[in-house]
């Protein structure tokens, strides 16, 4: 059915939730809603949801709980909870939001038009969590793009069956399984055709991509989106350490528009941790991965994802996290406090840590890799970086004034994925700028294009 009126969708959590958003977008597009930036005018509200820790699903339930006084005052006003809390609760998210219509779970998004046709017909609450083997195909359409945008993410893969003890992926994003080569490049051949510069490749392991399948391998697909025209730059994301391949690594090395960054989950630097975690390596095992990896990538820009107070972590688990982080100074971190998830393992197990211990532990990671993120910016000053030009800067500093008043400030990023502000007079979004760095930051280097009078 046809409708009109104005959708608003609000995304909570990763990168593959904002893909999801865009995909939720053109479903309730193509049935005749009008993507708004504003709440108030919305006929329909969908919160795409995340649950990978307590705090990001009660998000998502003050998010939607906010919409009963609204649906008193506008009742064909349809709310919806999408993803991953959707998945996990089922019809029990009724209970804390007596007012939601439609609760439609990671692998019901085929549907979701034929749920929305029923509650317009007077349905009341519709759930649908049925698990499926198949990926939502919906592809990008020219008139959802933003010019603005040169930068986008594309899902390779959905699930995961890694069970690290800890995480809620496993049970509310389903079985591994990967979408076809052909869509995909037909996909970013679309995104490329409309302006779009960079991709980044989301799954949970892309290491396994296309292994079920039978299909090509994930260096495969690289080499395959590597000879795509008006793409600029890949990247990709999350590769398992237990999987990563000598192949994926000489793609790295080898494949031009592939960016000389890995982001390689570690989360702990303890062996008892990592076992009871189910993480399939150890730290020595990773610490030579990433040898390899260097040997063949010497300038290779790392980042990480951490956990502290798992259950068990003692002290000396922690201090072996800290020294993990001083021995391979990665450029940055994402760093959590362990999360307790009831449909995970880990919530079970002994010796669960205090909250507060939780958050000193977490911030004396994040003061040290404070350091070391400010370091590896410091080490580029000097340094010239090709920066992919995203928009206008929001930022100001003193000497830029001096290179010419009339100058916008511009801001992008590097292939190591490093943020840099810098002044320009010719500089348009989609650009790709030489900078040669004059200052830097923890989270930001400056400098100005290369050839341009220096400005101190
Ligand atoms: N608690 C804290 N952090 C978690 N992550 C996954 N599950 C949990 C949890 N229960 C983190 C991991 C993962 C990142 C996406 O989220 O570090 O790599
Ligand atoms: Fe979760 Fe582990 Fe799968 Fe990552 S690999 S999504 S942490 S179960």
């Amino acid at each position: 059915m046809k409708y009109s009126g104005y959708a608003y969708v609000y995304t909570i959590g990763c990168q593959m939730n904002v893909y999801d958003s865009e995909k939720l977008a053109l479903i309730l597009s193509s049935y005749g809603f009008e993507k708004t930036d504003d709440m108030d005018k919305a006929d329909i509200v969908v919160c795409n949801t995340c649950s990978i820790r307590h705090k990001a699903e009660e998000k998502a339930f003050s998010f939607l709980g906010r919409f009963a006084k609204i649906k008193k005052k506008k009742p064909h006003l349809i709310t919806v909870m999408a993803g991953c809390v959707a998945q996990q609760e089922g019809k029990k998210a009724f209970e804390r939001i007596p007012h939601l219509d439609i609760v439609l779970g990671t692998q019901a998004f085929s549907r979701f038009g034929k749920h929305i046709d029923a509650v317009k017909s007077g349905k009341l609450r519709v759930v649908d969590i049925e698990d499926s083997s198949m990926i939502y195909e919906a592809m990008p359409d020219s008139t959802c793009f933003d010019e603005n945008k040169i930068s986008r993410f594309v899902t390779i893969m959905q699930g995961c069956e890694n069970f690290c003890t800890y995480c809620v992926v496993p049970y509310v994003r389903g079985r591994e399984r990967s979408r076809d080569p052909e869509k995909i490049v037909e996909e970013i051949t679309l995104l490329a055709e409309s302006g779009v510069r960079e991709v980044t490749l989301l799954g949970q392991n892309v290491n396994s991509y296309g292994q079920k399948e039978g299909g090509i391998s994930f260096p495969q697909l690289l080499a395959r989106i590597n000879e795509i025209n008006g793409i600029y730059r890949i990247r990709f994301a999350t590769s398992h350490p237990k999987d990563l391949s000598m192949d994926l690594i000489y793609a790295i090395r080898d494949l031009d528009k592939v960016c000389n960054h890995l982001h390689l989950p570690v989360q702990s630097g303890s062996n008892q941790v990592l076992k009871k975690m189910n993480r399939g390596y150890t730290r020595e095992k990773y610490i030579n991965r990433i040898y390899d990896l260097k040997k063949q990538c010497p300038d290779i820009a790392l980042s990480t994802d951490m956990i502290v107070g798992f259950p068990s972590e003692s002290k000396n688990d922690f201090y072996d996290t800290m020294n993990l982080l001083r021995e391979i100074e990665f450029d940055s971190i994402f760093a959590f406090a362990y999360s307790n998830r009831s449909s995970a393992p880990a919530a079970k197990f002994p010796n669960q840590i205090d909250e507060k211990e939780k958050l000193d532990r977490l911030n004396q990671l994040l003061a040290l890799q404070e350091q070391y993120t400010e370091k590896k910016n410091k080490d580029l000053v000097g340094k010239v970086l090709e920066v992919l030009v995203e928009g206008k800067s929001g930022k100001k500093r003193d000497g830029f004034e001096q290179i010419g008043k009339n100058l916008e400030q511009m801001t992008g990023r590097s292939e190591s994925n490093k943020i840099v502000h810098f002044p320009s007079e010719h500089a348009k979004i989609g650009d790709r700028i030489n900078i040669r760095i004059k200052d830097a930051y923890p989270h930001s280097l400056w400098g100005h294009p290369v050839g341009d009078c220096e400005y101190r």
